[in-house]
């Protein structure tokens, strides 16, 4: 199976009766291992949170930091773009050259990186004064 496939089968189990907008993540590590999240909503709106970012709480809490390959699956006409926040949550766990798939459940698929993804990244260098 496909990280797209993983990502699509864990969207059913989103959590997103305020938006609608059910989104599936999964992740690979370099060791192989598959790691998936979905979008969690909360009546109290701000504190919902990404699928990526329940991806990358279920491979942390696994013990692992260290990402080889995503996939994001929402169903939207076109494939689905990861927030500006959650673009930052993955640089800190994946190379720029990390390749990224974004998918739509008709099965439009991009290819792109976690680099092309964010740009100017905020990184350690950032803080090499302190
Ligand atoms: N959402 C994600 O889970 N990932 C993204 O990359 C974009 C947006 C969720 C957050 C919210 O539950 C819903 O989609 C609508 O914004």
């Amino acid at each position: 199976m496909s990280l797209v496939d993983d990502a699509r089968k864990v969207r059913e189990n989103a959590y997103a009766p305020y938006s609608k907008f059910k989104v599936g993540a999964a992740l690979r590590t370099i060791d192989g291992s598959v790691f998936v999240g979905v979008n969690v909503e909360n009546v109290a709106y701000p504190e919902g949170t990404c699928a990526e970012a329940g991806a990358i709480a279920a491979m942390c809490a696994a013990g692992q930091t260290r990402i080889a390959e995503v996939a994001v699956i929402a169903d939207s006409p076109e494939p689905v773009s990861p927030c500006g926040g959650c673009r930052q949550k993955l640089a800190e766990f994946a190379s720029a050259d990390v390749k990224v798939t974004l998918a739509t459940t008709d099965g439009l698929l991009q290819e792109t990186t976690v680099g092309a993804l964010l740009p100017g990244v905020f990184s350690q260098d950032h803080m090499s004064r302190t």
